[in-house]
């Protein structure tokens, strides 16, 4: 949250790379499919020829080829770093348990397809470099004795390598990114509305800093391969060839270990403890006329459309998939139904929360208002953003709520309509921070009447702030605070 913090002053929550690294891992990809396009319409396939296409392209056409040879070298290292930081961010803000599961279990494959993509492109260029990892990529496959004859083999004499075998090694090229592209499909299938392009600024700026960087440190070879000979000193790529060393020093069999181990304690980690799983949102079938609303705003495609089973005159009904649910309680914020203006023994909503229903809701406003004290600020605020639990500013009180996309924007009407109620203040994550992915996104735009259902006209804004903050942000939000109590101040004496 700290480095998220320092990156947001630069860049803005919107265009913050700390939060864009899926789809910066996507939007890399794109470049290094482009650019291999290109760089293999100059590439010579045959064991004799590809060291010098390579070259030739660096040298002689250093300012398409070979600016495209190094577009495809940076944009692939910098696809480990980001997949790297995505990873890391997803484990650190725990969005990887419960229905995440699927997302982060496709991951690991991914990751296996990303090294399996690099280190075999480090082959094509048949140099010392390639000839030590392509030698060590099939001393460790041997190890697993899969192979009736040992395929390093192929690497003894200068000779044994046939074009052949080296054409197996460039299909080897092509296929595993586009198998990865497949996977990285599959990895956001489930995600409901997968955002997989960067912001327009972020990948240009991004794109730009890679050809300064081809320009700069064009990407070079390290001299023909020579079976006969023992590459002496190499500069590795660290990135993707991190593990060489270790497999020089360790062997075979313990790599595979730690390779296996770490990717089935990955795969693993979603059934980790500490589990805990709220109870699923519930649909109240008689409340329900089937203004398909939460479906369209639930984050994790939870919610189907299915035709009416109870007869009641509307063409369809909402169903939950209780396992992708993740009580987020956004479809409960979506519903025209929940309202609060109703008596209390109507406060039935048509879809709800076990955990938090729609009457709890409305009574915990309530006690909140009553404690805010008059006139007082009434804070909404969510269980992931800046906790609001303990603001100790006079005159203030907060109800946190699973996702700020939970309450519907009559419950803001509603507050401010108290006798004594001065304000209302809204917070929840940052801007493309939501733990529930699109809780704030939804919260906005029905406050700016955009969004079903929305704020309406009659509720004066003054008396309303929004503040998108993190966790980490409670000096900030109580400074904001005390901003709103002076504004509140002025509108009272009538400025
Ligand atoms: C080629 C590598 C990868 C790419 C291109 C990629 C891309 C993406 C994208 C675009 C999203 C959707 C973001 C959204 O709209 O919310 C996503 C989500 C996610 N990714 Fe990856 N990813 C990669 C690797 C990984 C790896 C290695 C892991 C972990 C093992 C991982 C874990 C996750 C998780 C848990 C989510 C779900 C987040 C959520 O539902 O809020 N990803 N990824
Ligand atoms: S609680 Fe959240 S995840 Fe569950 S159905 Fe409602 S919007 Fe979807
Ligand atoms: S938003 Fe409410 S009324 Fe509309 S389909 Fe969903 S549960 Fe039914």
């Amino acid at each position: 949250m700290y480095a998220e913090a320092a990156f947001d002053r630069p860049f803005g929550p919107a265009w913050n790379p700390l939060r864009q690294m899926g789809t910066l891992t996507f939007f890399y990809f794109w470049i290094v499919a482009i650019s291999g396009i290109y760089v293999y319409i100059l590439f010579d396939t045959t064991v004799g020829g590809a060291y010098r296409s390579v070259e030739q392209m660096t040298n002689q056409q250093w300012y398409l080829g070979g600016v495209m040879r190094s577009l495809h070298r940076y944009a692939s290292d910098a696809m480990v770093i980001s997949m790297a930081l995505h990873l890391s961010r997803e484990f650190i803000f725990d969005r990887y348990r419960d229905v995440r599961w699927f997302t982060w279990f496709t991951g690991v494959p991914l990751i296996w397809f990303l090294f399996i993509a690099g280190v075999s492109g480090y082959w094509l260029v048949w140099d010392m470099l390639a000839q030590y990892v392509a030698i060590g990529s099939m001393e460790w496959l041997d190890w697993l004795g899969i192979f009736g004859e040992p395929v390093a083999n192929n690497f003894l004499v200068p000779g044994s390598l046939t074009d052949r075998f080296f054409t197996l090694m460039v299909f080897l090229h092509i296929f595993a990114p586009l198998f990865l592209l497949f996977i990285m499909w599959i990895h956001v299938m489930r995600v409901s509305r997968p955002k997989v392009n960067p912001p327009r600024g972020l990948a240009l700026g991004s794109l730009g800093m890679f050809v300064v960087l081809a320009l700069a440190s064009p990407a070079t070879s390290q001299g023909p391969a020579d079976l006969t000979q023992v590459p002496a000193t190499l500069n590795l790529d660290w990135f993707y060839m991190f593990l060489y060393p270790v497999f020089d020093k360790w062997g075979a069999g313990p790599l595979w270990g730690l390779a296996i181990g770490v990717s089935v304690m990955l795969a693993a980690m979603p059934w980790m403890p500490p589990l805990r799983r709220p109870k699923p949102a519930r649909v109240y079938l008689d409340k329900c006329n089937g203004c398909t609303r939460c479906f369209e705003d639930c984050p994790f495609g939870a919610i189907t459309m299915a035709p009416r089973s109870d007869g009641r005159p509307f063409e369809q009904e909402a169903v939950v998939d209780a396992d992708l649910c993740t009580s987020c309680g956004i479809c409960v914020g979506s519903c025209p139904i929940s309202t609060p203006f109703r008596s209390s023994e109507k406060l039935v909503t048509g879809i709800d929360l076990p955990d938090l229903n729609l009457k709890q809701l409305r009574d915990r406003t309530q006690r909140t208002i009553e404690q805010a004290g008059k006139p007082g600020i009434v804070v909404f605020g969510c269980d992931y953003g800046v906790d609001i639990k303990n603001i100790d500013n006079p005159g203030v009180h907060g109800l946190s709520l699973p996702c700020i996309g939970m309450l519907p924007p009559s419950f803001i009407d509603y507050t401010l309509s108290q006798d004594g109620v001065d304000g209302v203040l809204i917070t929840g994550c940052k801007e493309c921070e939501c733990f529930s992915r699109l809780g704030n996104r939804w919260t906005t735009e029905r406050i700016a009447g955009i969004r079903d259902p929305y704020l309406r006209k009659r509720v004066d804004r003054r008396r309303l702030e929004v503040f998108w903050a993190s966790r980490i942000n409670g000096k900030e939000l109580k400074s904001e605070l005390s901003k709103f109590r002076r504004n509140l101040d002025k509108i009272g004496d009538g400025q």
